[in-house]
């Protein structure tokens, strides 16, 4: 009896003192870390002392807690979560909050991939999860992360401000957003990096150009007038609502939604994906949604540009959208045709006898005889081609538009029609 009261002592103590923030530890507790960590592990002792956090007496203690006091009880140890920091950080918390990195964790599990791949490219970070470990996580995300048997990752916030230096000179930097804007589908890094936005800011860099020069960075762009609220108009898939009013656009943009699983190939109603789509907020589903972030990117353009000159070059991304899904449409109609004609046998795994973008290269789930290459040259079409495409012209950069992007888009075309050529005169042949 005697125990359970003390604790609840203890606990309603924390709750009247607000919590960890508040909660100004004796400096002798802090001094009993940071004398061991400075032998453990002395890198990270040096870098807390370099940031700001050291200067307002932001320690250890109140991002971790008090309860670990050696190298024996090393499991007591709690991480802090975005809401640690959204204590001290209220702003900065919400407009997180409200933005598309608040989906990072989220969206990845509401792919049907994530649950077909190794644990430790997701929990473990290794792969999807690495970049995809960005959102304030559900108590039930923590513990089914947890009984996995991983335990870091909890925090988004230094995916920017590195620990444990938390730095905003840092998170200025468009080098912050390198390791997750890189690569295969979303190659802003490169695109940005090689555009003529990007040789500016390196020419300042390096002193070529006056400090006061403008070169817009990733930043400046995306989190104006340093909001930590992130969001596009066309948003990564490049779908939205409502359709465009271009007829043959329009069938396009349904041939991709089926694709992605979110309309019923058969019936063209939505499906339960759909409810999906909506929780991560994976496309803006009205005009008004779509024009709100339009509005915006054009009047930051316009810091430096005519807003004619901006408008012009926001609307040839859109238009080349429309090229780009031309073509999409029809290499989707394509394999679907051959799922119609019993060519290609609908996966175990895919709901529908439909190419599934969503399932990425996995088409069978990991079932070698069911996988199709056809479908494979698909997705490399939609995710690494198109993406290039449409993403290039929006970061001004010729290349990857061009070569990387629509020139491939015309030679995965020519593939898959080839390839579908063959396996119709092979059916045929075995029949
Ligand atoms: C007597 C030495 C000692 C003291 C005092 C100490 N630690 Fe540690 N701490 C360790 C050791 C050893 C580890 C384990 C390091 C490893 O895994 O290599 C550790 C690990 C940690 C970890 C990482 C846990 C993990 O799972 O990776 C954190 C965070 C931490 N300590 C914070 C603190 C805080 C906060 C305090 C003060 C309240 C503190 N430490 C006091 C020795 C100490
Ligand atoms: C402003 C908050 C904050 C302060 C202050 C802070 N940490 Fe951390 N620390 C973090 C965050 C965030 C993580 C990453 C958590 C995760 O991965 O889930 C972390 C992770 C760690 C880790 C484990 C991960 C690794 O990279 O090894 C250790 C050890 C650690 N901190 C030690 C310390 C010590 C020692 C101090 C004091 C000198 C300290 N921290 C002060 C926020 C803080
Ligand atoms: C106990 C309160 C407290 C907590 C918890 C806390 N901070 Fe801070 N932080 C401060 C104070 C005070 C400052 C200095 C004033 C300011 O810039 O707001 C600061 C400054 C910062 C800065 C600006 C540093 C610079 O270079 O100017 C960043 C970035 C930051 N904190 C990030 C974080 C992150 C990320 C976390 C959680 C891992 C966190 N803080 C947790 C109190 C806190
Ligand atoms: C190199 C970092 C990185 C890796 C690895 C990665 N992603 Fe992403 N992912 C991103 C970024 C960055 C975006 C946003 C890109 C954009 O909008 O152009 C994104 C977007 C997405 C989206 C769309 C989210 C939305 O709402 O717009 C999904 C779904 C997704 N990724 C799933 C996955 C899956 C599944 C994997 C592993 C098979 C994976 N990602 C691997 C960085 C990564
Ligand atoms: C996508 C990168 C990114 C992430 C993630 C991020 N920040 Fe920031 N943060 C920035 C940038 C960029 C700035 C500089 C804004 C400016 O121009 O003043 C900044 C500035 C700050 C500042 C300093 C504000 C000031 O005006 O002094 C704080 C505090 C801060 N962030 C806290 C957080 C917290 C808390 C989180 C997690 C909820 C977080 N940040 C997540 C990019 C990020
Ligand atoms: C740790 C990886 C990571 C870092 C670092 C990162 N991002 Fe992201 N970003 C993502 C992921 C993952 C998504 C997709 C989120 C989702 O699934 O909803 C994303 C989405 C976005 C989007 C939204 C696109 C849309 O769908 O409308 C923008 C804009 C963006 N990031 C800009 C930035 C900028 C600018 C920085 C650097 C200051 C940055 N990001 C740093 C991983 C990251
Ligand atoms: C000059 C402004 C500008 C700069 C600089 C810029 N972007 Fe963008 N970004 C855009 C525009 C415009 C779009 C398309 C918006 C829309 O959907 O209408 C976009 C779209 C995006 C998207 C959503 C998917 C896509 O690519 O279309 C992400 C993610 C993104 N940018 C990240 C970044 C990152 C990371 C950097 C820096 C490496 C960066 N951007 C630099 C203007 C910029
Ligand atoms: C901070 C200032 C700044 C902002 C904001 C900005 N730009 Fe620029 N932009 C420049 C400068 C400077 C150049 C180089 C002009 C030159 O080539 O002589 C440039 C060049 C360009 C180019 C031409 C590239 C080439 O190779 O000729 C395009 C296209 C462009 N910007 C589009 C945009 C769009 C669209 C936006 C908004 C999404 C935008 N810019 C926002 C400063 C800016």
């Amino acid at each position: 009896m005697k125990k359970i009261m003390s604790v609840g002592a203890v606990v309603l103590m924390f709750v009247l003192c607000g919590g960890l923030s508040s909660f100004r530890p004796a400096s002798a507790e802090v001094e009993t870390c940071v004398k061991c960590h400075e032998k453990t592990s002395p890198g990270q002792v040096a870098d807390w002392k370099a940031s700001q956090h050291f200067k307002e007496e932001v320690t250890c203690v109140d991002c971790h807690g008090g309860e670990h006091k050696n190298e024996k009880d090393v499991k007591l140890v709690s991480f802090p979560d975005e809401s640690t920091c959204g204590e001290c950080h209220e702003d900065q918390f919400n407009q997180f909050a409200k933005g598309k990195h608040n989906f990072g964790w989220t969206s990845l599990n509401a792919m049907p991939i994530t649950h077909v791949e190794p644990d430790e490219l997701m929990e473990g970070g290794k792969g999807c999860g690495g970049c995809h470990n960005m959102g304030i996580k559900t108590e039930a995300q923590k513990k089914e992360q947890l009984a996995k048997g991983y335990r870091y990752q909890n925090n988004s916030c230094d995916e920017c401000h590195t620990r444990h230096t938390f730095s905003k000179k840092e998170a200025k930097d468009p080098r912050a957003c390198q390791q997750c804007h890189m690569g295969y589908d979303h190659p802003q890094w490169e695109m940005w990096s090689s555009s003529k936005h990007g040789t500016r800011w390196f020419a300042k860099e390096s002193g070529r150009l006056p400090e006061s020069a403008s070169a817009p960075t990733c930043q400046e762009c995306h989190l104006p007038e340093g909001t930590h609220e992130n969001k596009t108009a066309w948003g990564f898939l490049g779908v939205r609502l409502p359709l465009p009013k271009d007829p043959q656009w329009a069938a396009d943009q349904v041939s991709i939604l089926k694709a992605l699983g979110v309309l019923n190939p058969e019936t063209g109603k939505p499906t339960a994906r759909l409810d999906a789509v909506k929780a991560v907020d994976l496309a803006r589903l009205t005009e008004e949604a779509w024009q709100k972030e339009r509005v915006k990117m054009v009047a930051t353009c316009k810091k430096c540009h005519s807003e004619s000159y901006a408008r012009t070059q926001l609307e040839m991304g859109d238009s080349m959208m429309q090229k780009a899904d031309r073509l999409m449409g029809q290499g989707i109609n394509e394999i679907a045709a051959l799922y119609k004609d019993k060519i290609l046998v609908k996966p175990d795994n895919y709901s529908f006898a439909y190419p599934d973008l969503l399932f990425f290269m996995r088409t069978g789930g990991g079932k070698l005889e069911q996988a199709s290459y056809i479908e494979q040259v698909l997705f490399k079409m939609y995710m690494k081609h198109r993406m290039r495409t449409y993403q290039g012209v929006f970061h001004a950069n010729p290349d990857y538009t061009y070569w990387y992007g629509w020139a491939q888009m015309t030679k995965d075309l020519t593939e898959i029609k080839d390839l579908a050529k063959t396996m119709r005169a092979t059916h045929k042949a075995v029949k």
